[in-house]
């Protein structure tokens, strides 16, 4: 163990306006100091119409990469002068890699968080054999839908309080993604295989999306990207109901760990209980 930084530390960071709340900074430094790493993660708040001059400063690599947050995810896809396919069909991007010659490359490795979470607390789940139903039409629903379509999901049904949302969001994706109203989940439910609340409902301790997930098949998986509190009005609905949960906490702790590798050059140890620190910074432990 090492907490020493050189002048040869490797920089990385995570941006978002406001970051104070941002539970990146721990779990990175957590996993620089169990390696003993000369490295360094930091937050980053730049003023919000100065995303791009911000992230202009750092062309050359003198900070190795950043995540972004809210509310610049669409922005730092925008400014990326590449960018893999995952974040070009989420329409966003949570990491940017900045490489010696100038050059940004955007990542989104929010989809394999996703998929990461519901690995790791659904074992067994197979994406690719039911349709999946994904409630909201924002951008967090848009990179859930880019992670299940290119993991293989056969058919996404989005489903909003404003269709037109929805539509617009589906129109984007093609023949896979069926944009739907909340009058059609009697029908969906039944047949769904994963449910996913992608909407802010439930945030802070509220009721999550109406939605009866006793109507779900009995080895349906009920996914929440809702992470305060841990265990949502959304997800306890779903364990009474006896299906399995997937939380948002996982899938943050999930995206983080692509992200280590991308910018300090090694997987973060499995030793470290990362989990344990997020869940006493939002006090739940
Ligand atoms: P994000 O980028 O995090 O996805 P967003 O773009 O603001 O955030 O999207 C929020 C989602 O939550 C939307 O799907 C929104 O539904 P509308 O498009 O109809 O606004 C959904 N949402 C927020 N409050 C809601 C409420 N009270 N009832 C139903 N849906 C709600």
């Amino acid at each position: 163990m090492s907490n020493v930084i050189t002048g040869a530390a490797v920089v990385g960071g995570v941006c978002g306006q406001p970051i104070r709340h941002s539970m990146s900074p721990l779990i990175h430094n957590a996993w620089i100091a169990a390696a003993g790493l000369d490295a360094a993660y930091v937050p980053f708040a730049p003023t919000v119409d100065r995303f791009e001059t911000f992230v202009n400063g750092l062309r050359g690599g003198a900070v190795r990469g950043i995540n972004v947050t809210i509310p610049f995810k669409e922005r730092a896809l925008a400014i990326a002068d590449t960018a893999s396919d995952l974040a070009r069909m989420a329409g966003a991007a949570n990491l940017l890699l900045f490489d010696a010659d100038g050059g940004v490359h955007a990542e989104n490795t929010d989809g394999p968080g996703l998929l990461g979470a519901i690995a790791a607390q659904a074992p067994g789940y197979d994406v690719t054999a039911a349709p999946v139903v994904v409630l909201g039409a924002g951008g967090a629903a848009r990179g859930a839908i880019a992670a299940l379509l290119l993991a293989g999901a056969p058919q996404v049904s989005v489903v909003n309080r404003t269709v037109a949302r929805a539509k617009d969001l589906a129109d984007t994706f093609g023949e896979k993604v069926l944009a739907r109203g909340e009058d059609a989940l009697p029908a969906l439910l039944p047949e769904a295989g994963l449910v996913i609340n992608a909407t802010s409902l439930g945030l802070g301790g509220g009721d999550g999306p109406v939605a009866d997930l006793a109507l779900t098949p009995r080895d349906a998986v009920v996914l929440d990207m809702v992470y305060k509190p841990l265990r949502t009005e959304f997800l306890r609905r779903a364990e009474a109901a006896g299906r399995a949960t997937v939380d948002g906490l996982e899938m943050l702790l999930r995206q983080a760990i692509p992200t280590f590798e991308a910018i300090y050059g090694q997987p973060p140890s499995p030793e470290v209980d990362v989990r344990g620190l997020a869940l006493k910074l939002l006090g739940e432990a």
